[in-house]
């Protein structure tokens, strides 16, 4: 396997690869690496010739107030992970690499990173937009791998690389989590022994709105609101918001006919997390 630092070494990497008509595989992700990453890279072995993943903290995906500069960095960690599962090429570059002096071009959209997410983080998908441009740029990948556990992210993702015309395929995989349930994170590290405990009031006040769904519940302000109480009833949660929105648009949805997203952000403690699921048909007509 491959390490790799700077964006020049990348590109002849990459047009050695394509000479050689072999299909890249690439998942970006800002290291502190999990199963989730992990089960990215499996797919991109399997579907792929070459797995390329980048690993990067991006300092233009966090606001001023947020932990950039306390997000886990274990590159030598990250690079056995990656070695382990197949990884061809590691793509890690400093930040002066991405972002020289006097970088000042962004990629932005509009209306899809307005809400959820995009409204409690100003400025955060306009970071993600570009950064995933870039890299895009630099690896000229066939096909790119994505977490459902960003749901909003894939949303925008995808439609920037139709809007944009960018030749990459991206697909997306379900989210990966604990044996309890709760969604793998690099930010779970964050969490104490009791905010770890209290975490799970995500994934379990999603479980419940799945329930309601299921038993015929068609409102999805009565799901918001069962949604609220649950997590309301733990002391350390303090919700960030609450959506159940359309899974293209991101549109709040009023009454549940087709598939539908229930996403949510809830900080336990000084920890933002986020979690989602979607309501399928199967389970809306039963
Ligand atoms: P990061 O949070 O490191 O995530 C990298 C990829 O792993 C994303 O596609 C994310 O959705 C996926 N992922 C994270 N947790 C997962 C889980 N539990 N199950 C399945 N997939 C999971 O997302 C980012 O980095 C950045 O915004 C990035 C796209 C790299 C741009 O900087």
């Amino acid at each position: 396997m491959k390490v790799v630092e700077t964006i020049a070494e990348m590109k002849r990497l990459r047009e050695e690869l394509r000479r050689a008509g072999l299909r890249i595989g690439f998942v970006p992700t800002m290291g502190a690496l999990h199963e989730g990453h992990l089960s990215l890279m499996r797919v991109a072995r399997r579907e792929t010739d070459r797995v390329v993943v980048s690993i990067f903290v991006n300092p233009t995906q966090f606001g001023p107030r947020e932990d950039f500069s306390k997000y886990p960095r274990q590159l030598a960690d990250d690079c056995r992970m990656c070695e382990g599962v197949g990884v061809d090429v590691v793509f890690a570059p400093p930040v002066k690499e991405m972002y020289p002096e006097g970088y000042c071009t962004f990629v932005e959209q509009t209306r899809l990173t307005d809400v959820l997410c995009g409204a409690a983080r100003p400025g955060h998908f306009r970071g993600v937009t570009t950064v995933v441009t870039k890299l895009f740029n630099i690896v000229a990948p066939d096909v790119t791998y994505f977490g459902q556990k960003d749901f909003q992210q894939t949303v925008v993702i995808k439609r920037m690389a139709a809007d944009l015309d960018m030749d990459v395929k991206v697909v997306v995989l379900p989210t990966v989590r604990e044996p309890d349930g709760l969604a793998m994170s690099s930010r779970n590290k964050y969490l104490s022994p009791s905010e770890r405990k209290d975490a799970l009031c995500l994934y379990r006040a999603l479980q419940r709105a799945e329930a309601l769904v299921k038993a015929g519940e068609r409102k999805a302000s009565v799901l918001m609101a069962e949604v609220t109480n649950f997590i309301s009833a733990v002391p350390k949660a303090k919700i960030d918001y609450v959506a159940v929105a359309d899974p293209e648009s991101l549109a709040p949805v009023n009454e549940i006919g087709r598939e539908a997203v229930v996403a949510l952000a809830v900080r336990i403690g000084t920890t933002r997390l986020i979690d989602n699921a979607v309501l399928q048909p199967s389970t809306i007509n039963h």
